[in-house]
């Protein structure tokens, strides 16, 4: 028997994540979705993530900032549970401003944001190379957040904090320097002179910011309730999540899209669909387990020396010949030959990416356990490389029906060349045969495949209930 009537609503939100290791391409879905709504919300992470979106107006790397910046009715929101980084956010809306976009009356912060302390970024600095954080303080500044007082003084900061008296938060501040890395080894100079300078600025900054900042916790819930869409952006993905993700090897906040419910402001009742981003050449830019990573360990061990030592793109191309290696006998050349030829290098940094292939076990079972209801794959233009590879056709890792027992199919290859993005009837049969193949294997619905970095170069398919078609008619400008 039925005891209520579920509320039906004039908006809805949708949530949008990345189902591996993050760097899935995520931003380019967004904006070429980002039209059919009214905001577009992050709600975990902070300058940790990385999103490149590359339009015909130019590429543009953003890090807080929502990744619909060239959507000009969308509402930007940066909900209470991601970490500000206040001098980081204020050079991305330079930059973004730069692009003669205006931000104004655009951009909404969650005056609750956790701020990303001073102190936050020397911790994270002397802990990072172990799983290799992007050193932006987003663990200590969550640490902080959750222990919430430290020495007999409060340890978390709020954007409201500081906006009510910064001076005041900033002595507390500077007395934590003191308290927890007066004893700290490898507290260098440098070190130093960066906290004095992120001092130096942070009231400026704090300042900058007021013009953005919303102190009403139920600004999203008014919006959606008179028919605003809210799409929800995750940052990094699935596999890095705090609990879910393999400990310590992940990132410090909730990455699942039941999280986009807490950390984004807004009641779980408007909730209509959740969207999967994921890659059909894995990548994986920390430590940690990859069960599909080309090279296995010794792979592992590369990227962790690597990142140590500031080798990167350039040092690759200096010493390698990709196409040499495409073709070699061992996995772990066939891994840094795709990382090459397929550009799998941070986007800030730099840095190797770990290269691995396809592993639909581990993409069903996050769509079972998270509740994906599509999946859109990117990358897919880059598969035919592996028909000069030794598998001659496309390694995915699944399960074999028999035995129960893990395996690689290989599955034809196929070139994207010739496809017309805006024609799905234009893709070869190796591509249906992989959309199908998928299908079957996850128990997901594949609602496009990306075929190149550009926004237009996504194929979607009709059949797939893509969110923004489902529930049109209920759009609203709200
Ligand atoms: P943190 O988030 O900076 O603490 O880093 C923890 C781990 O998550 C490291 O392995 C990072 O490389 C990884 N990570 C954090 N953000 C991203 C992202 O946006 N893409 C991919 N990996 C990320």
């Amino acid at each position: 028997m039925v005891h209520h009537v579920p509320p039906t609503t004039p908006g809805h939100s949708d949530v949008l994540v990345g189902l591996q290791y993050g760097d899935e391409g995520k931003a380019k879905v967004i904006d070429m979705i980002a039209g059919d709504y009214d905001v577009i919300a992050r709600f975990n992470g902070g300058a940790n993530a990385g999103h490149t979106i590359d339009t015909p107006r130019g590429r543009i790397v953003l890090q807080q900032v929502p990744s619909a910046v060239f959507h000009e009715h969308v509402t930007l929101y940066i909900g209470s549970g991601c970490a500000l980084n206040l001098w980081k956010l204020i050079a991305e809306i330079e930059l973004i401003e730069s692009a003669g976009i205006d931000l104004t009356g655009r951009l909404v912060i969650s005056d609750r944001c956790a701020v990303v302390a001073p102190t936050h970024f020397v911790l994270d600095g002397l802990n990072s190379d172990e799983i290799s954080t992007t050193r932006n303080g987003i663990g200590p500044c969550y640490a902080d957040r959750a222990r919430r007082v430290s020495g007999g003084e409060r340890s978390n900061w709020q954007l409201r904090d500081l906006l009510a008296d910064t001076d005041a938060v900033v002595e507390v501040m500077r007395r934590a320097v003191e308290i927890e890395l007066g004893a700290a080894s490898g507290l260098g100079a440098d070190a130093r002179e960066e906290t004095e300078q992120r001092f130096a600025s942070i009231a400026d900054c704090v300042e900058r910011v007021r013009a953005f900042a919303e102190s009403d916790p139920a600004y999203l819930s008014r919006r959606v309730a008179a028919g605003a869409n809210v799409l929800f952006e995750g940052a990094q993905s699935l596999m890095l999540d705090v609990v879910h993700g393999d400990q310590p090897f992940v990132t410090s906040s909730h990455t699942v899209p039941a999280y986009a419910y807490v950390g984004g402001d807004l009641p779980p009742r408007f909730h209509r669909s959740t969207i999967g981003v994921a890659k059909a050449i894995v990548s994986r830019v920390g430590n940690g387990p990859f069960p599909t990573e080309l090279g296995g360990e010794a792979s592992e061990e590369y990227f962790d020396a690597a990142s140590r030592s500031g080798r990167g793109r350039e040092a690759e191309s200096a010493e390698y010949d990709a196409e040499a290696l495409l073709g070699s006998d061992d996995d772990y050349d066939l891994g840094v030959a795709l990382r090459m030829l397929t550009n799998e290098y941070g986007a800030g940094t730099g840095r190797p990416r770990r290269v691995g292939i396809l592993d639909l076990d581990q993409m069903r079972t996050t769509v079972e356990t998270f509740g994906i209801d599509v999946v859109y794959l990117n990358k897919v233009d880059c598969l035919d490389l592996y028909g000069r590879s030794r598998y001659e056709g496309v390694p995915v890792k699944t399960t074999s029906a028999n035995t129960g027992a893990s395996t690689v199919t290989v599955l034809p290859v196929f070139s994207t060349e010739n496809c017309d993005p805006s024609d799905e009837t234009s893709l070869p049969a190796g591509a249906r045969k992989l959309k199908d193949f998928i299908e079957e294997q996850v128990h997901v619905r594949v609602a496009g495949f990306g075929l190149g970095p550009e926004r237009e170069r996504m194929v979607r398919f009709a059949d797939a209930p893509v969110p923004d078609l489902v529930g049109a008619d209920s759009h609203g400008g709200a």
